[in-house]
């Protein structure tokens, strides 16, 4: 649909509610402005009575041309859905962060206040904030290391503990199961190696195959997954985390989300197309410390973890290499990526010697 169209579809839906959801803001009027116009979605902010700061935010997605499944790589989960379905996915994560994490110290949540099924729209209040990869961004040679170590270190921790937290208290779900057992784990381990086909790739994969089959055991603990626990979907400020767009479509093993996080920390885009330039490992081995330890507490065993991270590692690093983009960025950023493969190859090294500890 038209934006011009969604914005009137948007005042009309919400005109009722907004007193209701906003009682502490008395207001006359609203207004809605376009944040966002992205091929996969759109972000619009409403304004009560042209406030600067918005009440709420509405993400209405499309159907996107290049769909995940474009390229050729193995995948870990690649079943297509309806943006419908996605939009009632989110839509059932945010109510269940909020059931969980309501409630806890240094713990934010962004409300659902809409469901909007048939435009594939939710609205939410707004947490005015920035996210924790720009935060972690600021602390980049690049961008002069003007952040704080301090906040970026404090907003890991409180990751760690946001995704305690949420599997503590999460529901019993019967959503079905991806990377259930140690045979699938291997499995796709070697179907990485396969693909990323250079030698030494593949003794990374065989060395995970075997670390894998010692340290997990043959039933994964699971869990519901957030789905896309990465730093870019979480505000931080004043001390309190909140987490953004859940896809809670899988029960996936208990380590996935925190796997996909740290790899995410990792393999932060500034890092891998900079050759290591943008930050000093001392930093980003300070953030993951602090993560790992809000989670596991700081004398947990992390080989059965880390032999687990290497498969996400694998994951993200085939994604980066085989992105679909045909155009000049896209191209760039595969030439670019496909450059640093042996830094994330000693990553992956790295992982092997944490997961052979222990
Ligand atoms: N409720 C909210 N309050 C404040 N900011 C928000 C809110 N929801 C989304 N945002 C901002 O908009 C950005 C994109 O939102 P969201 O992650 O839901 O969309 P997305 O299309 O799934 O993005 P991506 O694929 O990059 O994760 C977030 O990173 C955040 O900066
Ligand atoms: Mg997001």
């Amino acid at each position: 649909m038209a934006v011009g169209r969604l914005v009137e579809t948007l005042l009309q839906s919400i005109v009722p509610h907004t007193h209701e959801w906003f009682p502490d803001q008395p207001h006359s009027g609203l207004e809605v402005r376009v944040l966002a116009d992205r091929p996969k979605c759109l972000l619009l902010t409403v304004h009560l009575d042209g406030a600067e700061v918005p009440a709420a935010l509405a993400k209405f997605r499309r159907d996107s041309v290049s769909r995940p499944g474009a390229g050729t790589r193995p995948r870990l989960r690649d079943e297509p859905a309806t943006v419908e379905q996605l939009t009632v996915l989110e839509w059932s994560g945010l109510a269940a962060i909020e059931r969980a994490c309501g409630d806890t110290a240094g713990l934010g949540v962004v409300r659902p206040l809409l469901l909007m099924r048939d435009d594939a729209g939710i609205v939410m209040s707004f947490t005015d904030a920035p996210t924790l990869r720009n935060v972690v961004l600021d602390l980049s040679r690049l961008r002069r290391g003007r952040g704080s170590l301090d906040d970026a270190i404090a907003g890991c921790t409180l990751a760690g503990r946001w995704l305690r937290t949420f599997q503590e208290r999460s529901e019993e779900s019967d959503r079905p199961v991806r990377q259930g057992t140690r045979e699938v784990v291997v499995d796709r381990l070697r179907a990485y190696g396969e693909f990323l086909d250079s030698r030494d790739w593949r003794r990374v994969a065989t060395k995970g195959t075997q670390l894998v089959s010692e340290r997990l055991p043959r039933e994964l603990p699971l869990t519901v997954g957030h789905g896309d626990f990465a730093p870019r979907n979480m505000l931080l400020r004043d001390g309190r985390l909140t987490v953004l767009d859940p896809l809670p479509r899988w029960r996936v093993p208990t380590y996935d989300d925190l796997c996909r996080f740290l790899v995410g920390i990792r393999l932060i885009g500034e890092q891998v197309h900079t050759h290591g330039l943008a930050f000093g490992a001392g930093a980003l081995d300070a953030l993951e410390a602090a993560v790992v330890a809000a989670y596991l507490g700081p004398h947990a065993d992390q080989a059965p973890l880390r032999a687990y991270e290497l498969l996400i590692l694998m994951d993200k690093w085939t994604a980066m290499l085989d992105n679909p983009r045909r155009d000049v960025p896209g191209r760039i950023a595969r030439r670019s990526a496909a450059l640093a493969d042996h830094r994330v190859r000693a990553e992956a090294e790295r992982l092997l010697d944490l997961a052979s500890q222990g």
